[in-house]
């Protein structure tokens, strides 16, 4: 791998280990998150919602996707869709914005993306899932990784199939340890991808119901790293080592979730962002006695005002549980 020194990274061996990663999240991972995670941690490799390549390809809408800052570097524009053609052209579109590379979706189960040959169908279909690779590295000079999990139904192909995109041009694979048939359900099982690692040797990430960073560290194994999906929404301090930085207090937390909300607004109309902000507050908005109820009245707010101003009243009165004894 060969990176100009503005997005940070020049080779996968030079990176700091373990790589940490920011799940790719549809509605989560947008540019106002990732600017929000990386001001609590430089080394974190984030990653974009998924995005269609079509859409890139004919939406100015779809491109506004394509905005970052940036103090985003370094971060992989994540794609969907299955003709390696118009892959390679999004990944050109993404290339000349800057950006480190591009992820390939191979692992989404909903059934509208599953249904269009995108996402997990790829693992079902390994020419296809191949020529995408290759023809993205041809045609520009991104990062390539891919994003996948243990398999269809089980893990039986999980060796075979990463071979195969390494040897296609993957630079990186993470891989969700759960099939595309238990969707989210169950425990996600890291034994097949610590198998997988040994027969790879481009980084292997793992990713499935990690906690936070002390977390993750009890899960590396032998990967290179491992990947935070859910426990990073609304709670960007879960990529902190533990042992060096303290919890956050409840005035960080409040202060952090107000810096988050105006950057949020930036990308919204007032109605749709106070409404879509409240996925990332059942973590923001914790530690204290009324901690539900406050929430819970966060949730019935219909504009700005009474958000921001809700959110003041629980900085200026609610005392966090630590002092409240
Ligand atoms: C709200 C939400 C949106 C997601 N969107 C994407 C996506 O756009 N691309 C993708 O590869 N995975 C997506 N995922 C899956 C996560 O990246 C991750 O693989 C999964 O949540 C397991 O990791 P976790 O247990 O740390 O959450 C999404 C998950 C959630 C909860």
């Amino acid at each position: 791998m060969k990176r100009s020194s503005h997005n940070h990274v020049t080779s996968w061996s030079e990176v700091k280990r373990p790589i940490v990663c920011l799940a790719p999240m549809d509605g989560v991972t947008n540019s106002a998150y990732r600017q929000i995670v990386r001001s609590l941690s430089k080394d974190v490799i984030l990653f974009s919602e998924f995005t269609s390549v079509d859409g890139l390809v004919r939406s100015d809408h779809v491109r506004l996707r394509l905005g970052y800052e940036p103090c985003e570097h370094p971060f992989f524009m994540q794609l969907f869709g299955n003709s390696p053609e118009i892959f390679a052209e999004a990944s050109r579109m993404v290339e000349e914005r800057g950006i480190l590379g591009v992820d390939i979706n191979m692992g989404c189960p909903a059934k509208k993306i599953v249904h269009s040959q995108h996402g997990s169908a790829l693992m079902q279909d390994t020419d296809t899932a191949c020529r995408i690779v290759e023809t993205i590295r041809k045609a520009c000079s991104l990062e390539v990784s891919v994003k996948t999990r243990l398999g269809w139904k089980n893990d039986k192909n999980l060796i075979n199939f990463a071979k195969t995109l390494e040897s296609s041009g993957a630079s990186m694979l993470t891989i969700h340890g759960r099939t595309y048939n238990q969707a989210f359900k169950g425990e996600a099982d890291w034994e097949p991808i610590y198998e997988l690692k040994r027969h790879l040797s481009i980084p292997v990430i793992g990713n499935g119901d990690i906690r936070d960073y002390n977390d993750g560290l009890e899960h590396l194994g032998n990967l290179d790293g491992f990947m935070i999906g859910r426990a990073a929404i609304g709670n960007p301090w879960c990529f902190l080592d533990r042992r060096k930085y303290p919890e956050p207090t409840h005035y960080e937390r409040i202060d952090l979730a107000l810096k988050h909300y105006h950057l949020f607004r930036r990308f919204k109309k007032e109605l749709v962002a106070v409404r879509s902000f409240r996925k990332y507050l059942g973590n923001y908005v914790g530690g204290f006695h009324n901690a539900k109820e406050w929430r819970n009245r966060l949730m019935q707010c219909q504009n700005e005002e009474s958000f921001v101003e809700c959110m003041q009243q629980i900085r200026r009165i609610e005392t966090p549980l630590a002092l409240a004894g």
